[in-house]
Order: C-alpha cells, then structure tokens, then sequence
C-alpha cells in the first residue's frame, strides 16, 4: 500500500500536470511531514520553486495548485502558509480507513520494492588475530540494521565479513609462534583467543626491535602468500581461532555473516593493476605504483597518490579493497555496496572510490557508500577502558550489559514483591543487555561519536531499549488482563478515531513506511528509533487518556485493534533493529 506521503505526492502531481501539462509529469512536489504540527499533518513546498522559475509569487502559484487538488477524501481543505507552503490536515476518516487496511496487512502496509537487486552490506569486519574491538561492535550492530532493512524491504542483501586475514601480521605471528609455541601452528584449540592477542602483541613487540626478526617474518609472509602449505596450515588454524571467538560475539548478538576476508582477492590482486594500468592511469612514484588523486593534497599543496602496489611488488588494504569492489560488481551483481566502518576510514574509501571510477571498475550503474560512524567514548568522555586502564573486551562489555539488566530486574521485582522463575529472569535479562546496547549505539546519529553507559541505556525513561520493550510488553499486560486474543478480534471491528491522542496515534501508526524508507535512504538507523520512540510516547498519552477494556464493546474493540497495531509495528520496527521483543518483562 502506498504511504501517505506517497498517496498526497501522487495527488499533487495530477493536480500540476492537469494545470500545467504534460511537461510538469513526474515534478517531485516537496511533501514532508509538516515542520509546524500546528498548521498541519503535512506541507508540499512546490510553490516556491515552481513560481521562481516562473517568475510569479509563490502564494499565487500555491493558490492555483490548490484548486487543482482533488483531495477531499485524504485532506480538510489546504491552506497556504508563510510565503506559500501548502499544508495539509488529515481527515480522521481517511486515517481510519487506512488503518484498517493496515491491521488486516501481514506487512502493515510496507510494500517489497518492486525491482530488488543485490546490494552487499560490508560490516563488522575485525582482524585476525587481534581483539575485535568496540569500533567492530558498532560496525557489527549499524550494518545489521541496515541489512535487516534492505533485506525486509525485499533487496537481495549479501553481508559480507571482510575480516583483516591476510597480510604481514601473520609472517610475524608465524614466525614468532614457530619460537615459542610451535605446536599452535600444527594443532587445532591449543591456543586461545587471549593469548592469539597476547602472542601477536610480543611478535610485534619482537618485530618492531629486531631487524633479524624482521627479515624472517618477511619471507615468512611471502612464503605464506606463495601457497607453501606448512605456512598455509598454520595460518588457517590462527583464522580459526579468531573465527571461534568472532562467532560467539556473533551468536550472543544474533548477527549472521558470510565471512569472505582479504586473502579471498588474493589470486585477483594482479588483475587491479593490469586494469588500472590499461586504463592509463597508474603512476610509478619511488618505486610504487599508483594513482594520483584529485582533491587530496599534501602540505605543500601537491596531488597524494594512493598506492596500489608497494615497491616490494606488495599489494595493500586500498588494492584488496578495489579488488573486491571489482568482484562484487563482476561476479556477484552488486548494484549498491554500502561499507560500515568508523568515519577514521572515510578517506581510504573516497580515495578507494575514486581511484575505482578513473580505472573504469566502477560503473554509474553502481552506487557505493561509506557508511561512517564516530567513537565509543567512556562516561569520562575518554576512550573507552576497564577499570584498570585496559581496552575492554566485547565479551565482557556485553555480559556486563546484561548483569546490570539483571541487576535491575532483581530489584524491580523485589519492590514490587513479584515471584519470577530463573529462566524468566535470564531470559529478561540477556534480552534487555543485549537490546539496551543495540539500541544505545543505534539511536545516536551514528556519525556523532556516544558516551557508552550502562545506567542510561537501561533507564527505564527516555529513549532507550526497555522503554520501548515495556510499552510494548504493556500493551501485552492489556490483552492478558481483559482475556483478550489479539488476533482474534473478530474481523468485524472496525477502527474509529475519536478523541486527540486516539487520533494521534493513529495518524503516526501510518507512517512506519516513511520511516524505514529514510532509513533505506539515509542508512541512518536512529530515524527508526526517533519513530519507535515517538509512537512509544503516543501511545503511552492514548492509554493514559483512553479508557480500554472499559470502554463500551465497539470502543473498546477499536482500541484493542490500535493498542495491537501498535505493539505490531513496535515488534517490527524493533526487529529491524535486531531487537527482540518480550511479552513480559
Ligand atoms: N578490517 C578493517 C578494520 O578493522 C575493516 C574492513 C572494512 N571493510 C573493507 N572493505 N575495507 O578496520
């Protein structure tokens, strides 16, 4: 079913075309939600642009296109506003009309797109060997989210771990291992995630002081990358390890991935280079190769070149990087490719982008984003640390998460001298951490960097996770109450809107669509949340002014449809999130 948006635009657009022509087909009215809910629902801001480039006043230009509009069953009449803004009212029996369409609608209302393709979201993406880190928790939770979109709006979503698996850490890591723990090398689980971190820490040490050292994990990294299958072995039970610790986070936040790293370019490396080559663009600059770059200069103002191919004849993250460009558009059809890492990247990919486009490996036809995102910071505003200075590990960050959750339901169920079973409380607990942490990442404008804190992320007030999971665990509460079947109401209940906050409601209900397309659109998952949060609000002023299962039967039926519809579009739009709902908490 179309939006209203979608509905009032394509109103708009009959009422250009029937005064204006056939030349006005297809001209974008403008129509958003109205800025000023006072003078409307929503505004078309057509007549300005329409009347500059007509050289007429605006207000004359709205009034015209306003006695062309047929809208008598969508809107009161329009008026004009300011310097001719057209606002739009909503017309209660409209807004009833469609929300009783949408209760009946398995999709409430939100439509598959009607040309899918594949798009690749490439997320979460830590390194081999090293801690996956608060940065790659973020990567994981926003790239989630928009997978979880595209994918529910109907696009052939492919999500992509390219893990850092490749490269001279492991010449390194190899070598050292081969010093002090050889059997790690040859023997599946000897070795644990910590000391994998441990041990790459001492190697590096190992590597940054001893130029012998240095000289050995070198070769030791060319024989790896030359196939020698000692080397190769060793190395795929280090991934191995990585991959068992990367999976558990996985698992606990309910994120699947289809792990395709760096080494898996490696055979189409050589490729970049004869294409970027064939195209006439590569530079030899010291040695290396590469290509200039527009709009990237260095401090005295000359063009910087990105390297694609070290002078050793080593290849880099920026050549893998266009190297898996190439092979997502050529074998796996991607036509949007959307990357999620910190904004500390955004250059390497403008630069990535760039080089892709001048060397003819990125077509019009595609569309690639970086997808930034700011710092994790501690409630000092420092970067985030454990008590005793060290950086924090995922695993713990989360169990922590969910021992507060835990903490707080104890208490909470003390004060109200309520009896819980001990699955119930582990179940409510490990929902509510987990969500809490989702949703306190998600909710931020993900380019703005966040203060990471467990009291403000499971406040039971405010935009947080458990506001919206008790909203909608009390619209369950209702139907246990009154010993109702939400979904069987009885198809002859019909929605009625009567009173202001019924209305309100209603109306927003209806704009879950708008929502989730600027989500597809901006890939921005705090509109989502902002929309979760305000219907959580709306809701909450229906039910505290609406009488429910007092109500006389066909109020009350009406209702209980609005109160289902809401926990509907809660559970959804959650969802989307990669939160679950509980229907008791
Ligand atoms: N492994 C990288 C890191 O930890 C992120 C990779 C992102 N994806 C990409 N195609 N470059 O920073």
């Amino acid at each position: 079913m179309s939006s209203i948006n979608e509905q009032l635009t394509q109103k708009f657009q009959e009422a250009l075309e029937k005064y204006f022509g056939e030349d006005f087909k297809g001209v974008d009215p403008q129509v958003t939600t109205a800025r000023d809910l006072r003078h409307g629902d929503y505004q078309a801001n057509i007549a300005l642009p329409l009347a500059k480039k007509l050289g007429k006043n605006p207000r004359e230009i709205a009034q015209i296109i306003v006695s062309n509009l047929s809208l008598e069953n969508i809107c009161t009449t329009p008026s004009i506003g300011g310097p001719g803004f057209i606002n739009l009212k909503l017309k209660p029996s409209y807004l009833e009309k469609e929300l009783n369409f949408l209760k009946d609608d398995q999709r409430l209302g939100i439509d598959k797109v009607s040309k899918s393709h594949r798009v690749i979201v490439d997320f979460s993406s830590p390194n081999i060997a090293k801690e996956m880190h608060v940065g790659h928790l973020r990567s994981t939770i926003i790239g989630d989210c928009i997978a979880r979109t595209l994918e529910f709006l109907g696009y052939d979503v492919l999500r992509l771990n390219h893990v850092g698996d490749w490269g001279t850490q492991f010449g390194m890591l190899i070598t050292y291992l081969k010093e002090v723990y050889p059997s790690a090398l040859i023997k599946p689980d000897a070795l644990e995630i910590g000391d994998l971190v441990t041990f790459y820490k001492q190697a590096k040490k190992r590597f940054d002081e001893d130029t012998q050292f240095q000289e050995v994990a070198r070769e030791a990294v060319v024989k790896l990358q030359s196939g020698d299958q000692e080397s190769r072995q060793a190395w795929q039970l280090l991934c191995d390890q990585s991959r068992r610790e990367f999976q558990k986070i996985y698992d606990e936040l309910d994120v699947e991935l289809t792990e395709r790293g760096e080494s898996f370019y490696n055979p189409y490396l050589e490729n970049v280079i004869i294409a970027l080559d064939t195209e006439g663009v590569l530079e030899k600059d010291q040695g290396a190769q590469c290509v200039f770059l527009e709009g990237f200069t260095n401090k005295s103002g000359d063009p910087l070149p990105l390297i694609v191919q070290k002078s050793d004849g080593g290849y880099n993250y920026a050549t893998t990087d266009l190297a898996a460009l190439r092979y997502r558009i050529q074998e796996d059809n991607a036509k949007r490719i959307i990357y999620v890492t910190d904004a500390g990247q955004s250059n390497h990919f403008a630069q990535v982008f760039q080089v892709a486009k001048k060397g003819k490996l990125l077509p019009d036809t595609v569309e690639v984003t970086h997808v930034p995102f700011g710092l994790v910071k501690g409630e000092d505003g420092k970067k985030l640390k454990t008590r005793s200075g060290e950086t924090i590990k995922l695993k713990d960050l989360l169990n922590e998460a969910v021992n507060h959750a835990r903490k707080d339901l104890e208490n909470r169920l003390q004060s109200e001298e309520r009896q819980e079973s001990e699955s119930f409380i582990d179940n409510v607990a490990e929902v509510v951490g987990i969500s809490a942490v989702k949703y306190a990442d998600l909710s931020q404008n993900r380019v703005s960097d966040y203060i990471f804190s467990y009291d403000k992320m499971l406040a039971l007030q405010g935009n947080t996770a458990p506001y919206m999971l008790y909203a909608y665990a009390r619209i369950q509460s209702i139907s246990r109450e009154g010993n109702i079947d939400y979904e069987n109401l009885g198809s002859n209940g019909q929605i009625m809107l009567k009173e202001d906050t019924e209305i309100e409601l209603g109306k927003y209900l209806l704009q879950l669509s708008e929502a989730i397309k600027e989500v597809e659109n901006t890939l921005l998952p705090n509109r989502l949340c902002d929309y979760l949060y305000e219907l959580s609000k709306k809701f909450n002023r229906f039910y505290e002014n609406c009488p429910v299962l007092k109500s006389e039967e066909s109020i009350k039926i009406s209702r209980l449809l609005l109160c289902n519809l809401t926990a509907r579009t809660l559970k959804l739009g959650l969802s989307l999130l990669g939160i679950s709902v509980l229907e008791r908490m």
